[in-house]
């Protein structure tokens, strides 16, 4: 108050007229309080009265200075007897004062950030004068946590000068908080050309604090690994606090520098015709462009998607050197990537003589298989899936009827087995019979029982295919039972009914010769070779007698009657042919036999008699 102010130059006059020289008031304060807002703060203020006893009198007041109109406001006064806090002040309702002789301790609670301000403490002594500490209350509220926000969009790093990266905020602090930025941990200062922050400081209406700050800065490629934080600052009671952001980091855009081309697919393996080809191009810009790709010195674009190029069933005209080159604006376009694609074929293997080759008997022959690859070839040659040759030659000397057959060429690579081919040639040895078989005798020797049945088999190599033909004296009874024949050979089986010595001739012919076999077959007669009868036969036999008797006397009756009517009887040839003609007789009723059921055992004994001979003559 104006009044107590003026009343000090008096009451110092007083005292230095009135009391002794050597008493005072000495009075400790401190500079400053510092206190977090809404908590208490207590200002206190020491004091000591030196002199005799004037103790007793003291005036102890707290002042504020105003904020508005920056005057002095009394809180509190207090004397012998009166303790006082001032009505409609900001702090009526907020403040306690306890005092002692040596001390007075100011409490304010709940500190507000108006509360900063200068409190003033003054003690009053009638003789030994007054004194007056004024000690500043600071209040503190820590900002909320930073928010940092980069650039959504890419920063190309061919803007020139520095471009906004991110932006940072720390709100509602007090006092003003700081905004410090980093890259990977590294403060960035404001460095001209190369790095601004832009700090904006609010006053928020409930008298805090807002900072924002943003940062802009020159990006370079490397700091598309980089990333950036802010860090906010702020004083607390005697010490300084900082407060981390997240960590972010900026996609950078640069240019293409280099491009590499590569085949994606097949992975392993080399290429061949008919495969699927992928193609893949890579860069180092970005964001990633995409490619166009094209054949070395073909100016034609190829249909690609993005950095893929997709080659379906490529074929031998699809190989050469593919390249790909980035798709962006402004961008160097010298830049490319280049392979090479190299796709592998086997054509159908070319084999000569073609086909079917008809060849003489002892002559030579080079047949060759050829097939055109870009690989070197491996060929085999087989002959009914046995391996006859290697190399893509082969040679047939001194050709034989075994020469004959087909011939297949299969040509494979060594490092494509995947790629194969074949070929074939039907060889065909041309040139007279060869009888074949049962050691290749021109005559063979037999012998048969009187009424068996003899195979005779003929046997020839030979092109053209021979005939066989059978010349048989001896014997009415034989007929073709096997006639085969195939590419190489030709066979003739007669089946002979032995009645007598027989000669069997086997001739076998074509355009370039002939060749006979004798078969010479000794009739042996029955009993010589059938030792006992059976009963069944013995009885068989005497009805065959009875019969011939019965026919005896049939034509015995005829020829009487014959005498009888002609009176004579002649005698000679004619009698000698009914003989002969009695044999063949016998010969149609064994036949006839051979149906009769009770005959099974003769037919059983004849098929074993043939079984035997077959045996010996081999
Ligand atoms: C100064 O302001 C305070 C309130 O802040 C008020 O109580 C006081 O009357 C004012 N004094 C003058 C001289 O205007
Ligand atoms: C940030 O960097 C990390 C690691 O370097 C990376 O995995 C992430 O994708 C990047 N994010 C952006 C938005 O660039
Ligand atoms: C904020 O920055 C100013 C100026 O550089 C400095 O004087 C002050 O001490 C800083 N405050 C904090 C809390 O670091
Ligand atoms: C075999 O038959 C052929 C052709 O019919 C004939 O030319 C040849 O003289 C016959 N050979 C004999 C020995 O009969
Ligand atoms: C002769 O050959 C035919 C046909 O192969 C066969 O049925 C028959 O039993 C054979 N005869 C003899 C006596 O081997």
């Amino acid at each position: 108050m104006a009044s107590t102010h003026r009343t000090f130059p008096l009451l110092l006059f007083l005292c230095t007229l009135s009391c002794t020289a050597w008493a005072k008031v000495e009075l400790t304060k401190q500079e400053s309080v510092e206190v977090f807002l809404g908590k208490s703060a207590e200002i206190s203020v020491h004091y000591r009265i030196t002199g005799p006893d004037y103790t007793a009198g003291v005036i102890i007041q707290w002042h504020v200075r105003t904020l508005g109109n920056n005057t002095i406001q009394r809180l509190y006064y207090s004397d012998d007897s009166l303790q006082m806090v001032d009505n409609n002040t900001d702090y009526s309702s907020r403040i306690n004062v306890r005092s002692d002789h040596q001390e007075t301790v100011l409490t304010i609670s709940d500190v507000q950030l108006s509360d900063e301000r200068v409190f003033f403490c003054q003690i009053n002594a009638k003789f030994a004068g007054s004194a007056e500490g004024k000690t500043l209350l600071r209040v503190f509220a820590p900002p909320a946590a930073p928010v940092i926000e980069g650039v959504l969009t890419g920063i190309s790093v061919t803007n020139e000068g520095p471009s906004k990266v991110a932006s940072c905020e720390a709100r509602n602090g007090y006092p003003t908080p700081n905004i410090t930025w980093y890259r990977n941990s590294t403060s960035l200062m404001t460095t001209p050309g190369k790095v601004n922050v832009l700090n904006v400081v609010t006053r928020e209406s409930n008298g805090f604090y807002s900072v924002q700050s943003t940062l802009e800065y020159n990006v370079v490629k490397e700091d598309k690994d980089a990333y950036f934080s802010c860090e906010v600052s702020y004083f607390v009671p005697s010490a300084v606090r900082t407060v981390e952001s997240k960590r972010i980091n900026v996609s950078v855009h640069y240019h293409t520098t280099m491009v590499a081309l590569w085949k994606e697919s097949p992975k392993k393996g080399l290429v061949k015709e008919g495969d699927n080809v992928e193609l893949r191009c890579q860069g180092d810009g970005n964001p990633p462009p995409s490619f166009i790709f094209n054949k070395e010195q073909e100016m034609q674009v190829l249909n690609s998607s993005d950095d893929r190029l997709i080659l379906t069933a490529v074929s031998r005209k699809d190989s050469g050197i593919y390249q790909c080159r980035p798709l962006e604006a402004e961008s160097n376009t010298k830049v490319k990537g280049e392979m090479q694609l190299i796709v592998h074929y086997l054509d159908p293997a070319t084999v000569i003589p073609k086909d079917l080759e008809v060849m003489s008997k002892g002559e030579n022959l080079t047949a060759t298989c050829n097939a055109l690859s870009s690989l070197k070839t491996s060929t085999n040659w087989y002959k009914n899936g046995k391996s006859v040759g290697e190399g893509n030659r082969l040679l047939l000397q001194d050709a034989s009827y075994e020469t004959t057959g087909e011939y297949v060429c299969e040509v494979t690579l060594l490092s494509l087995p995947a790629l194969r081919t074949q070929g074939s040639v039907h060889i065909i040895v041309k040139g007279g019979p060869e009888l074949v078989g049962v050691g290749q005798e021109l005559e063979l020797e037999l012998e048969e029982s009187v009424g068996g049945v003899v195979n005779l088999s003929c046997e020839a190599h030979g092109h053209p295919l021979p005939t066989i033909t059978w010349d048989i004296v001896g014997s009415q009874t034989w007929y073709e039972v096997v006639k085969r024949a195939d590419d190489l050979s030709a066979q003739s089986v007669v089946s002979v009914r032995v009645t007598s010595d027989t000669r069997a001739l086997c001739n076998v012919s074509n355009d370039l010769g002939s060749e006979t076999r004798l078969f010479s077959i000794k009739a042996v007669p029955l009993a010589s070779t059938i030792a006992p009868f059976s009963s069944a036969e013995g009885s068989e036999l005497i009805i065959v007698m009875i019969i011939l008797c019965l026919l005896l006397l049939v034509i015995l009756g005829s020829v009487l009657y014959f005498l009888h009517k002609k009176g004579t009887i002649h005698c000679g040839r004619s009698g000698k042919q009914y003989i002969t003609k009695e044999n063949g007789a016998k010969e149609d009723i064994v036949m006839e036999m051979k149906t009769n059921p009770k005959a099974e055992d003769a037919v059983l004994l004849q098929v074993v008699k043939a079984d035997k001979k077959d045996s010996n003559d081999q």
